[in-house]
């Protein structure tokens, strides 16, 4: 999976300024319509969207954003329809000049090249796929992908070589020679994609690409869209109004709002705490079941076995907790199982004397890793009477997940905040 929804590892995605990023937005403005710089000004700078535009005749596109964005993130814009979504993504190409404030794109400043500068640079680092395919009618589908290259002098021969390859990317191979016109709304964009990808982009920017598409084929794109991701590894700016998009595919999401930014976050912080009532509102809808993962609400097991220090310590911790089982891990912590009072006993009760407790001892139980989510778990709390252990991927004991635990976190807003 190309998502880290990880809660307790290093990589975890957090809004604060990190040094790696490729991508830096600082400050940045869009103002369209005449003198717009005048509207950067004292007098209206302060002043809403609207009463900007009363005053001065200039829309606000955008208004002092900042943002990092790292290489290789999976980068969600939210907002409401006219909330600067496009603008942004136009301003990071240049199809629009930003009003003030600067871009710097792989230590690269944006807002100090030349156009002959900005052109290459945006050939060289970016694919764009648009909602509305923009593909070339009178082109075939093997012309359509390989379009891109052939805007940069790319041999035919080359550039063919090349498109066949990203068209069987994205599962189009033996529709080269059709046109688009005779393709599915979800194959057409599958050809923007594979235009998008010929050109071995650094960074994807995706315009609300499924919004046309049926629901069942818009699961299948955004499906195979993860499963792309994981084997590409680029940067992927993915514009969208749907929520349940950006929290299957964003490992971040920036929520803009009248062409700012009220809240960037991983999609569960941004279901889980909302900074206001317009992202409460994006997120009502949301089920925190599908975004909470088992490493956020884990906890440390009450006690833990040692398989080495043998069924007699084992029985007198257990008592000393007044417990019948517990979960008992080897040296390395890794997790072996659940040791039950009466296996313990069966066990001392041996003629001959057990040094440690046998793995054949023990109840084995089902375990998940700290990224499961918690609807994903629903089915395992409720066969099983053991709190879920959570292991990391050496099977290392990391901690539990109890029924209540799954319930109280899945409860709208928690619970004591609620009272
Ligand atoms: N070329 C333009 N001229 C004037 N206003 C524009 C232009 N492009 C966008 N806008 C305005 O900027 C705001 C943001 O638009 P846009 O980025 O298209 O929003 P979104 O993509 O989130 O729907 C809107 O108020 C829109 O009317
Ligand atoms: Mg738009």
């Amino acid at each position: 999976m190309s998502k880290n929804k990880t809660v307790n590892g290093s990589e975890t995605t957090h809004s604060d300024i990190n040094t790696n990023s490729q991508i830096i937005i600082k400050d940045l403005w869009k103002v369209f319509g005449r003198d717009s710089k005048r509207v950067l000004g004292k007098k209206y700078r302060a002043l809403g969207k609207e009463e900007i535009q009363k005053k001065t005749g200039c829309v606000i596109g955008l208004r002092e954003i900042n943002l990092e964005i790292k290489k290789g993130e999976f980068y969600i814009l939210m907002g409401l329809s006219g909330s600067g979504k496009s603008t942004l993504i136009r301003n990071l190409i240049r199809l629009v000049k930003p009003t003030s404030g600067s871009i710097v794109i792989d230590e690269k400043n944006l807002t100090k090249m030349n156009n002959e500068e900005l052109l290459n640079f945006r050939r060289e680092t970016f694919g764009m796929v648009f909602q509305h395919y923009g593909l070339l009618p009178h082109l075939t589908v093997l012309d359509n992908a390989a379009y891109g290259l052939k805007v940069r002098g790319i041999s035919k021969e080359d550039r063919y070589i090349k498109a066949k390859e990203v068209l069987e990317t994205v599962g189009l191979k033996g529709w080269e020679d059709y046109y688009p016109g005779s393709l599915s709304g979800g194959m057409q964009q599958r050809v923007g994609l594979a235009r998008a990808l010929a050109n071995d982009p650094e960074i994807l920017l995706m315009d609300e690409p499924f919004s046309g598409l049926d629901p069942l084929i818009k699961r299948q794109m955004q499906d195979e869209l993860i499963e792309l991701q994981d084997k590409m590894q680029k940067t992927i700016i993915f514009v969208t109004h749907d929520l349940h998009e950006a929290l299957k595919l964003g490992d971040r999401i920036a929520i803009l709002r009248n062409g700012k930014v009220v809240q960037v976050g991983t999609p569960e912080e941004i279901v889980t705490k909302p900074v206001d009532d317009y992202v409460q509102e994006f997120v009502r809808d949301a089920s925190p079941a599908k975004v909470i993962t088992a490493g956020t609400i884990m906890e440390p097991a009450k006690i833990i076995l040692y398989a080495w220090e043998g069924p007699k310590t084992a029985l007198t911790l257990l008592r000393k907790n007044k417990r019948r089982a517990a979960f008992i891990v080897d040296k390395s912590h890794r997790l072996l199982g659940v040791a039950q009072e009466d296996k313990l006993e069966e066990l001392l009760n041996k003629p001959e004397k057990v040094e440690k407790i046998p793995e054949s001892a023990l109840r084995r139980v089902p375990s998940v890793g700290p990224d499961t989510i918690l609807e994903d778990m629903f089915s395992i709390v409720t066969e099983n009477q053991y709190p879920v252990p959570v292991v990391d991927a050496d099977n290392k004991f990391l901690g539990v997940v109890t029924t209540d635990q799954i319930f109280e976190s899945i409860t709208p807003m928690g619970g004591e905040d609620n009272v």
